[in-house]
């Protein structure tokens, strides 16, 4: 759809998160999510800006948004928003859960489990929750205790599960197609008015991580992570490479 046709403009900045700034548009039912430069790690405490990130995160989540969403994978994006940087969205009531999908043990799997060799497989998938709280610092939380804590119903735990899986195995192809190999990533979802839950946020190289296929080069925000230097340069090598998929 073009944004022109919803004729949406955009309002007020409403939020602030540590790398995305979220607009309210004239529309009740859309927001503007604008993908900033701003980096971050550990909660907040390292942070940087890298020129071009918020450009290259944007046109990455959008073209992933509209893959999925091909797929059948209900999802907020709606179309471009008022800049390179931004999109507009479903305005959802965020599910305070990240979901992560790991094919592969790295990052903080090794840290709790130190024994697990480095790339163990995961087959199938392993999916993982924390809760969205960064004043107790995002702690892991079981799926039963998802449920028991009333954050989902027993059937939305059960399609949120699939749905990860499915999202799991369409980014796989996709960064297959751009020379990428998936090793983890990290999704979150919210409940539109009538209580139907979407995949929401974004999905980039700052909430994935990436691998060149053939040479291992790390593609995500591990650069940043462990202090591995050109990190502009990884951002813009994967928009290209996604750029060059669409052609
Ligand atoms: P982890 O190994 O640090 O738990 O990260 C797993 C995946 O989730 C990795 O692709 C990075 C992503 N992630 C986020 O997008 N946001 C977060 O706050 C965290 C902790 C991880």
């Amino acid at each position: 759809m073009d944004p022109k046709d919803l004729n949406v403009t955009r309002g007020k900045l409403i939020h602030q998160g540590k790398a995305n700034n979220v607009y309210e548009t004239d529309h009740d039912e859309y927001l503007e999510l604008e993908a900033s430069d701003r980096i971050s790690a550990g909660n907040g405490a390292k942070t940087d800006v890298i020129s071009g990130k918020g450009v290259a995160n944007n046109t990455i989540s959008k073209a992933i948004f509209t893959k999925l969403d091909e797929l059948g994978v209900k999802n907020h994006y709606v179309c471009p928003g008022s800049n390179e940087c931004s999109k507009i969205v479903l305005k959802t009531e965020p599910i305070l859960l990240e979901v992560i999908g790991r094919y592969f043990a790295t990052g903080s799997y090794l840290k709790r489990y130190p024994e697990t060799p480095d790339m163990m497989p995961f087959v199938p998938m392993f999916i993982e929750f924390t809760e969205k709280d960064d004043a107790r610092n995002d702690p892991p939380i079981l799926a039963e205790d998802v449920v028991q804590q009333g954050i989902l119903d027993g059937f939305e735990l059960d399609k949120i599960q699939k749905a990860t899986r499915q999202i799991g195995e369409a980014l796989k192809d996709f960064f297959a197609q751009c020379g990428g190999k998936l090793i983890d990533f990290k999704v979150e979802f919210g409940r539109l008015p009538d209580g139907t839950i979407i995949l929401i946020d974004e999905i980039s190289p700052d909430t994935c991580r990436i691998l060149d296929a053939n040479t291992g080069d790390v593609l995500d925000k591990d650069r940043f992570r462990k202090d591995m230097g050109n990190i502009a340069e990884a951002y813009t090598e994967m928009m290209n490479r996604v750029n060059n998929m669409d052609q």
